[in-house]
Protein backbone atom coordinates (compact mmCIF):
# COMPACT_ATOMS: atom_id res chain seq x y z
CA UNK A 1 0.00 0.00 0.00
CA UNK A 2 1.23 3.58 -0.47
CA UNK A 3 2.57 5.44 1.74
CA UNK A 4 0.76 9.01 2.69
CA UNK A 5 -2.67 7.97 1.49
CA UNK A 6 -5.76 9.85 3.40
CA UNK A 7 -7.06 6.67 4.28
CA UNK A 8 -6.55 2.95 5.01
CA UNK A 9 -8.52 0.62 2.91
CA UNK A 10 -9.14 -2.30 5.29
CA UNK A 11 -11.67 -5.30 3.80
CA UNK A 12 -14.09 -6.04 6.87
CA UNK A 13 -17.48 -6.64 7.47
CA UNK A 14 -17.96 -6.73 10.77
CA UNK A 15 -16.44 -3.14 11.47
CA UNK A 16 -18.98 -2.13 15.24
CA UNK A 17 -21.04 0.38 14.71
CA UNK A 18 -21.57 2.81 17.33
CA UNK A 19 -24.13 5.67 18.96
CA UNK A 20 -21.15 7.91 18.47
CA UNK A 21 -19.84 9.13 14.81
CA UNK A 22 -16.09 9.81 14.05
CA UNK A 23 -14.21 11.55 11.76
CA UNK A 24 -10.82 10.04 10.34
CA UNK A 25 -7.40 10.56 11.81
CA UNK A 26 -4.87 12.62 9.24
CA UNK A 27 -2.80 9.91 7.93
CA UNK A 28 0.36 12.06 6.74
CA UNK A 29 3.38 11.81 5.79
CA UNK A 30 6.44 12.09 8.98
CA UNK A 31 7.89 15.10 6.76
CA UNK A 32 5.40 16.99 6.16
CA UNK A 33 5.28 19.99 8.29
CA UNK A 34 1.05 19.61 9.27
CA UNK A 35 2.00 16.46 11.31
CA UNK A 36 4.84 17.73 13.19
CA UNK A 37 2.20 20.86 13.90
CA UNK A 38 -0.35 18.14 15.26
CA UNK A 39 2.37 16.37 17.10
CA UNK A 40 3.21 19.89 18.78
CA UNK A 41 -0.53 20.71 19.18
CA UNK A 42 -1.05 17.41 21.00
CA UNK A 43 -3.21 16.56 18.01
CA UNK A 44 -3.29 12.62 17.16
CA UNK A 45 -1.97 11.84 13.74
CA UNK A 46 -1.03 8.37 11.94
CA UNK A 47 2.72 8.52 10.52
CA UNK A 48 3.03 6.34 7.17
CA UNK A 49 6.83 6.37 6.61
CA UNK A 50 8.68 6.82 10.19
CA UNK A 51 10.02 3.49 9.33
CA UNK A 52 10.38 3.45 13.30
CA UNK A 53 9.69 -0.59 13.70
CA UNK A 54 10.72 -1.25 9.93
CA UNK A 55 13.50 -3.27 11.81
CA UNK A 56 10.40 -5.40 13.45
CA UNK A 57 7.97 -6.12 10.14
CA UNK A 58 9.16 -9.80 9.87
CA UNK A 59 7.82 -10.65 13.83
CA UNK A 60 5.48 -13.32 14.01
CA UNK A 61 4.24 -15.50 16.45
CA UNK A 62 7.07 -17.95 15.16
CA UNK A 63 9.72 -15.92 15.23
CA UNK A 64 9.14 -14.60 18.52
CA UNK A 65 8.83 -18.13 19.50
CA UNK A 66 12.25 -18.95 18.84
CA UNK A 67 13.99 -16.04 19.45
CA UNK A 68 11.92 -14.14 22.58
CA UNK A 69 14.00 -16.11 25.22
CA UNK A 70 12.36 -18.27 27.88
CA UNK A 71 11.74 -15.40 30.13
CA UNK A 72 8.14 -14.71 31.66
CA UNK A 73 5.35 -12.73 29.93
CA UNK A 74 2.52 -10.40 31.40
CA UNK A 75 -0.65 -11.74 29.67
CA UNK A 76 -3.90 -10.65 30.53
CA UNK A 77 -7.08 -13.22 30.23
CA UNK A 78 -10.73 -12.72 30.20
CA UNK A 79 -13.62 -14.61 29.73
CA UNK A 80 -14.92 -12.20 26.70
CA UNK A 81 -12.64 -10.67 23.99
CA UNK A 82 -12.65 -7.30 26.05
CA UNK A 83 -9.72 -6.62 28.53
CA UNK A 84 -11.24 -3.92 30.84
CA UNK A 85 -7.62 -2.89 32.67
CA UNK A 86 -7.52 -2.68 36.02
CA UNK A 87 -5.02 -1.36 38.93
CA UNK A 88 -4.10 -4.09 41.28
CA UNK A 89 -2.67 -1.41 44.14
CA UNK A 90 -6.59 0.31 44.15
CA UNK A 91 -8.02 -3.20 44.72
CA UNK A 92 -8.43 -2.15 48.49
CA UNK A 93 -10.61 0.30 48.36
CA UNK A 94 -13.30 -1.44 46.56
CA UNK A 95 -14.01 -4.24 48.28
CA UNK A 96 -16.62 -6.19 46.37
CA UNK A 97 -14.41 -5.18 43.54
CA UNK A 98 -14.62 -8.12 40.86
CA UNK A 99 -11.91 -8.33 37.93
CA UNK A 100 -13.22 -8.69 34.49
CA UNK A 101 -9.56 -10.06 33.82
CA UNK A 102 -7.07 -11.73 35.60
CA UNK A 103 -3.05 -11.41 35.23
CA UNK A 104 -1.05 -14.24 34.63
CA UNK A 105 2.98 -14.77 34.15
CA UNK A 106 3.73 -17.67 31.52
CA UNK A 107 6.66 -18.32 29.27
CA UNK A 108 5.95 -17.28 25.31
CA UNK A 109 5.46 -20.96 24.72
CA UNK A 110 2.95 -21.16 26.88
CA UNK A 111 0.68 -18.01 25.45
CA UNK A 112 1.32 -19.91 21.92
CA UNK A 113 0.20 -22.96 23.10
CA UNK A 114 -2.87 -21.58 24.57
CA UNK A 115 -3.99 -18.81 21.53
CA UNK A 116 -4.04 -21.78 19.50
CA UNK A 117 -5.56 -24.62 21.45
CA UNK A 118 -9.07 -24.63 19.71
CA UNK A 119 -10.64 -26.38 22.66
CA UNK A 120 -10.28 -23.14 25.25
CA UNK A 121 -12.77 -20.75 25.00
CA UNK A 122 -10.66 -18.03 27.34
CA UNK A 123 -9.40 -15.49 25.57
CA UNK A 124 -5.58 -13.84 26.10
CA UNK A 125 -3.70 -10.52 25.41
CA UNK A 126 0.26 -10.24 25.94
CA UNK A 127 1.31 -7.12 26.93
CA UNK A 128 4.70 -7.23 28.29
CA UNK A 129 7.59 -4.21 28.53
CA UNK A 130 10.37 -5.12 26.43
CA UNK A 131 12.73 -5.90 28.21
CA UNK A 132 16.38 -7.12 28.76
CA UNK A 133 15.32 -11.55 28.76
CA UNK A 134 14.62 -11.27 25.61
CA UNK A 135 17.22 -13.27 22.79
CA UNK A 136 19.93 -11.42 20.78
CA UNK A 137 17.95 -11.28 17.59
CA UNK A 138 15.19 -9.09 19.22
CA UNK A 139 17.74 -7.30 20.35
CA UNK A 140 19.05 -6.59 17.03
CA UNK A 141 15.93 -5.26 15.61
CA UNK A 142 14.81 -3.46 18.73
CA UNK A 143 18.15 -1.31 18.15
CA UNK A 144 17.32 -0.97 14.17
CA UNK A 145 14.32 0.74 15.38
CA UNK A 146 14.31 4.45 14.26
CA UNK A 147 15.58 5.87 17.63
CA UNK A 148 16.90 8.68 15.99
CA UNK A 149 13.53 9.87 14.51
CA UNK A 150 11.58 9.19 17.31
CA UNK A 151 14.23 10.65 19.63
CA UNK A 152 14.11 14.31 17.24
CA UNK A 153 10.21 14.16 18.18
CA UNK A 154 11.44 13.71 22.16
CA UNK A 155 13.58 16.27 21.67
CA UNK A 156 11.67 18.88 19.72
CA UNK A 157 8.37 18.59 22.28
CA UNK A 158 10.63 18.96 25.07
CA UNK A 159 9.04 15.30 26.37
CA UNK A 160 10.84 13.75 29.61
CA UNK A 161 11.95 10.07 29.11
CA UNK A 162 11.30 7.19 27.42
CA UNK A 163 9.51 4.92 29.97
CA UNK A 164 8.92 1.39 28.41
CA UNK A 165 8.04 -0.54 25.06
CA UNK A 166 4.62 -2.51 25.57
CA UNK A 167 4.92 -5.15 23.06
CA UNK A 168 1.17 -6.62 22.70
CA UNK A 169 0.24 -9.73 21.21
CA UNK A 170 -3.47 -9.58 20.97
CA UNK A 171 -5.76 -12.79 19.73
CA UNK A 172 -8.05 -11.66 16.33
CA UNK A 173 -10.83 -9.58 17.50
CA UNK A 174 -9.91 -8.25 20.93
CA UNK A 175 -10.77 -5.00 22.27
CA UNK A 176 -8.48 -2.41 25.06
CA UNK A 177 -11.87 -0.61 26.22
CA UNK A 178 -11.87 2.92 26.42
CA UNK A 179 -9.79 5.09 28.78
CA UNK A 180 -6.66 7.45 28.84
CA UNK A 181 -3.24 7.23 29.73
CA UNK A 182 -0.68 9.86 31.26
CA UNK A 183 2.30 9.16 28.67
CA UNK A 184 2.71 10.54 25.17
CA UNK A 185 2.01 7.61 22.93
CA UNK A 186 3.61 6.80 20.14
CA UNK A 187 2.18 3.75 19.08
CA UNK A 188 3.55 0.95 16.74
CA UNK A 189 1.54 -1.71 14.30
CA UNK A 190 3.86 -4.33 13.40
CA UNK A 191 1.34 -6.99 12.34
CA UNK A 192 -3.04 -7.42 11.74
CA UNK A 193 -5.00 -4.20 11.96
CA UNK A 194 -6.04 -1.92 14.97
CA UNK A 195 -9.05 0.17 14.51
CA UNK A 196 -8.97 2.95 17.12
CA UNK A 197 -11.17 5.28 18.43
CA UNK A 198 -10.24 8.68 20.17
CA UNK A 199 -11.78 10.98 21.89
CA UNK A 200 -10.17 14.46 23.14
CA UNK A 201 -9.77 15.60 27.04
CA UNK A 202 -13.25 17.82 26.39
CA UNK A 203 -15.01 14.72 25.83
CA UNK A 204 -13.85 14.10 30.02
CA UNK A 205 -17.59 14.74 30.82
CA UNK A 206 -19.34 12.67 27.81
CA UNK A 207 -17.14 9.12 29.35
CA UNK A 208 -17.55 9.10 33.10
CA UNK A 209 -14.16 7.91 34.11
CA UNK A 210 -14.47 5.57 37.22
CA UNK A 211 -13.36 8.04 40.26
CA UNK A 212 -9.28 8.32 40.36
CA UNK A 213 -9.14 6.06 43.87
CA UNK A 214 -11.40 2.98 42.38
CA UNK A 215 -9.55 -0.03 40.06
CA UNK A 216 -10.91 1.27 36.79
CA UNK A 217 -9.30 4.75 37.20
CA UNK A 218 -8.59 6.20 33.99
CA UNK A 219 -11.25 3.82 32.22
CA UNK A 220 -14.85 4.89 30.68
CA UNK A 221 -17.59 3.53 32.98
CA UNK A 222 -19.48 3.51 29.92
CA UNK A 223 -20.27 0.27 27.59
CA UNK A 224 -20.12 1.45 24.45
CA UNK A 225 -21.61 -1.67 22.89
CA UNK A 226 -24.94 -1.01 25.34
CA UNK A 227 -24.90 2.45 26.86
CA UNK A 228 -27.25 3.27 29.74
CA UNK A 229 -28.18 6.63 28.66
CA UNK A 230 -30.31 6.98 31.94
CA UNK A 231 -26.87 6.75 33.76
CA UNK A 232 -24.72 8.62 31.59
CA UNK A 233 -26.67 11.18 29.21
CA UNK A 234 -24.01 13.08 27.79
CA UNK A 235 -22.57 10.22 26.58
CA UNK A 236 -25.29 11.38 23.42
CA UNK A 237 -22.65 14.02 23.19
CA UNK A 238 -19.40 11.87 22.41
CA UNK A 239 -17.59 12.75 19.25
CA UNK A 240 -14.63 11.15 18.31
CA UNK A 241 -12.21 10.54 15.58
CA UNK A 242 -10.89 6.69 14.50
CA UNK A 243 -8.57 4.94 12.11
CA UNK A 244 -7.02 1.65 11.33
CA UNK A 245 -3.85 1.22 11.80
CA UNK A 246 -1.21 -1.85 9.65
CA UNK A 247 1.84 -3.02 9.34
CA UNK A 248 4.39 0.25 9.59
CA UNK A 249 2.06 2.77 10.50
CA UNK A 250 2.71 5.19 13.91
CA UNK A 251 0.07 6.32 15.57
CA UNK A 252 0.74 9.74 17.97
CA UNK A 253 -1.33 9.51 20.62
CA UNK A 254 -1.05 12.30 22.94
CA UNK A 255 -1.47 12.35 26.90
CA UNK A 256 -4.97 12.28 28.76
CA UNK A 257 -6.16 11.60 24.79
CA UNK A 258 -9.04 8.60 25.43
CA UNK A 259 -9.05 5.64 23.17
CA UNK A 260 -10.45 2.11 22.59
CA UNK A 261 -8.54 -0.61 20.78
CA UNK A 262 -9.71 -3.28 18.67
CA UNK A 263 -8.20 -5.48 17.12
CA UNK A 264 -10.21 -6.06 13.47
CA UNK A 265 -11.96 -9.24 13.44
CA UNK A 266 -11.45 -11.74 10.80
CA UNK A 267 -7.65 -10.49 10.08
CA UNK A 268 -6.04 -12.55 12.50
CA UNK A 269 -3.85 -12.03 15.83
CA UNK A 270 -2.11 -8.50 16.28
CA UNK A 271 1.44 -7.38 17.31
CA UNK A 272 2.06 -3.92 18.14
CA UNK A 273 4.86 -2.10 20.40
CA UNK A 274 4.13 1.36 22.10
CA UNK A 275 6.82 3.97 22.97
CA UNK A 276 5.51 5.88 25.88
CA UNK A 277 7.25 9.07 27.20
CA UNK A 278 6.95 11.24 30.22
CA UNK A 279 4.82 14.28 29.20
CA UNK A 280 7.19 17.18 29.23
CA UNK A 281 6.94 19.74 32.46
CA UNK A 282 5.04 23.13 31.42
CA UNK A 283 7.50 25.95 30.48
CA UNK A 284 4.89 28.61 31.27
CA UNK A 285 1.28 28.50 32.19
CA UNK A 286 -0.59 30.41 29.83
CA UNK A 287 -4.20 31.18 30.07
CA UNK A 288 -6.87 29.77 29.21
CA UNK A 289 -5.92 26.58 30.37
CA UNK A 290 -5.97 23.48 28.06
CA UNK A 291 -8.47 20.99 29.05
CA UNK A 292 -5.28 18.79 29.39
CA UNK A 293 -4.21 20.95 32.04
CA UNK A 294 -7.55 20.93 33.79
CA UNK A 295 -7.87 16.81 33.60
CA UNK A 296 -4.47 16.78 35.38
CA UNK A 297 -5.70 19.26 37.96
CA UNK A 298 -8.87 17.78 38.15
CA UNK A 299 -6.82 14.40 39.28
CA UNK A 300 -4.86 15.72 41.71
CA UNK A 301 -7.82 17.59 43.44
CA UNK A 302 -9.78 13.79 43.56
CA UNK A 303 -6.54 12.43 44.85
CA UNK A 304 -5.80 15.03 47.35
CA UNK A 305 -9.03 14.78 49.01
CA UNK A 306 -9.66 11.00 48.87
CA UNK A 307 -6.67 10.89 50.82
CA UNK A 308 -7.48 13.36 53.26
CA UNK A 309 -11.15 12.16 54.56
CA UNK A 310 -9.64 8.51 53.74
CA UNK A 311 -12.97 7.43 53.47
CA UNK A 312 -13.82 7.07 49.77
CA UNK A 313 -17.50 6.88 50.68
CA UNK A 314 -17.21 10.34 51.94
CA UNK A 315 -16.01 11.69 48.35
CA UNK A 316 -19.03 12.96 46.61
CA UNK A 317 -20.61 13.65 49.19
CA UNK A 318 -17.96 16.42 50.11
CA UNK A 319 -17.83 17.40 46.15
CA UNK A 320 -21.28 17.74 46.59
CA UNK A 321 -21.74 20.24 48.90
CA UNK A 322 -18.71 22.30 47.90
CA UNK A 323 -20.46 22.86 44.47
CA UNK A 324 -24.10 22.18 44.61
CA UNK A 325 -26.59 24.95 45.52
CA UNK A 326 -23.48 27.39 45.95
CA UNK A 327 -21.73 27.25 41.90
CA UNK A 328 -24.72 25.70 40.73
C1 LIG B 1 -1.94 1.98 24.67
C2 LIG B 1 -3.09 1.07 24.67
C3 LIG B 1 -4.07 -1.03 23.97
C4 LIG B 1 -4.03 -2.03 22.85
O1 LIG B 1 -0.93 1.70 23.97
O2 LIG B 1 -2.01 3.01 25.37
O3 LIG B 1 -4.06 1.33 25.34
O4 LIG B 1 -4.87 -2.94 22.89
N1 LIG B 1 -3.04 -0.06 23.90
O5 LIG B 1 -3.20 -1.90 21.95
ZN1 LIG C 1 -3.82 3.12 26.48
Amino acid sequence: MATGEAHRIVDVENVKQYTFSTEPVPRLSCSDPEAEKRIANDQPVVLTDTNLVTSALHWNEAFLRTHIGDGKFTVFTSDSHKFLYYDDKKLKFVPNFKPPTRHLEMTFDQFIDKIEDKNNSKWYYLQQGLNDTVGTQIVFDFMGFNWSWITEQQKKNGWGTLTSNLLFLGMDGVITPCHYDEQQNFFAQIKGYKRFLLFDQDMFECLYPYPVFHPHDRQSQVDFDNPDFEKFPKFRNLKGLETVLGPGDVLFLPTYWWHQVESLPGLGNTLSVNFWYKAGPVEKIVYPLTSQQKVSMMRNIEKMITDALNNTAEVAPFFQNLVVGRYT
